[in-house]
C-alpha cells in the first residue's frame, strides 16, 4: 500500500475540515473534499446496530443535549443538530459521500465499535471497494485487535496518548501499517526508529504553519489537521 513518498506528507482532514465547518458532519466533510483532501478522518461509534460519526462519549459539547451517545437510539441522535444546524451523520452517508473522492481513516470510539465495523467494512470489500480505501485506528488496542481479527485485508494504525516504552513491539503485535503520534511527543528518533522498524507514522493535531513544516522536516508520513489547506498549499 503506497500511501506516501519523503517529498509528499498525507493530510488527514480531521473531522473533515473542522476548522471550518462542524467537526464529523456531511459539510464538514464536504468541505474538506472542496479543499482538495484525499484522505478524510472521522470517529465511529455504535449506537444501537448502527456505526454513527461522531467524536464524544457524550452530547453536551457538540448538541447542547445531555446523555451518553451510547445509550441513545439512532431515531433520537439523528432529531439533534451538532452546532445547531448539522445532522449526526451515519458512517454509510459518509463514505457514500467520500465514494471516488477521499480515503477514509475512520476512529473507533468506543466498545463493540471494532466488531461492527468490521462486519460492514467486509460488505464494502465484497461490493468492490478496496481494502486500501480505508485505514482503521484506535486508542483502544483491544478494539482494534477485534476489528483486525474479523477483517484481516484492511490496515489499521496505532493511536498514541504519550509514546509508552513498548510502542514498536504493541505496533508489531498487532499488525499495524502504522503508528499515529500526537504532536506533543513526536521526536526526530522516534520516526526513525518506527520507520527502520517499517512503520508509517502519522502525528495528530498539526494545525499551525510552524508545526506542519517541523512535521515535514523531520519525514513523518502524514498529519491530521482541522485546516487541510494549510497542509495541502505546503505540498511540494
Ligand atoms: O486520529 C487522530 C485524532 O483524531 C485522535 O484524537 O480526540 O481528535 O479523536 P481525537
Ligand atoms: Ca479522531
Amino acid at each position: 500500500m503506497a500511501l506516501s513518498s519523503p517529498a509528499h506528507m498525507i493530510c488527514f482532514a480531521h473531522r473533515g475540515a473542522s476548522g471550518y465547518e462542524p467537526e464529523n458532519t456531511l459539510r464538514s466533510f464536504s468541505k474538506a473534499l472542496e479543499l482538495g483532501a484525499t484522505w478524510i478522518e472521522c470517529d465511529v461509534r455504535k449506537v444501537e446496530n448502527e456505526l454513527v460519526v461522531f467524536h464524544d462519549r457524550t452530547l453536551s459539547r457538540l448538541t447542547g443535549s445531555s446523555g451518553w451517545v451510547g445509550n441513545q437510539t439512532i431515531a433520537s441522535l439523528r432529531a439533534l443538530k451538532v452546532k445547531g444546524s448539522e445532522q449526526i451523520p451515519l458512517l454509510s452517508e459518509v463514505l457514500a459521500l467520500l465514494k471516488g473522492k477521499a480515503r477514509a481513516q475512520l476512529e473507533l470510539k468506543g466498545a463493540g465499535s471494532g466488531d461492527l465495523l468490521a462486519r460492514y467494512l467486509n460488505g464494502m470489500l465484497s461490493q468492490g471497494w478496496a481494502a486500501d480505501s480505508f485505514l482503521i485506528s484506535s486508542f483502544d488496542h483491544e478494539e482494534l485487535a477485534l476489528f483486525k481479527r474479523a477483517c484481516p485485508a484492511i490496515p489499521i494504525g496505532i493511536l498514541l496518548y504519550g509514546y509508552p516504552m513498548n510502542t514498536p513491539q504493541m505496533a508489531q503485535s498487532l499488525g499495524a501499517y502504522s503508528v499515529h503520534i500526537d504532536l506533543e511527543t513526536v521526536t526526530p528518533k522516534r520516526v526513525s526508529t518506527l520507520h527502520e522498524l517499517g512503520f508509517k507514522v502519522f502525528v495528530y493535531t498539526v494545525n499551525e504553519p510552524t508545526d506542519i513544516s517541523a512535521m515535514r522536516a523531520i519525514g513523518v508520513d502524514g498529519v491530521f489537521s482541522d485546516y487541510p489547506d494549510r497542509v495541502l498549499s505546503t505540498q511540494n
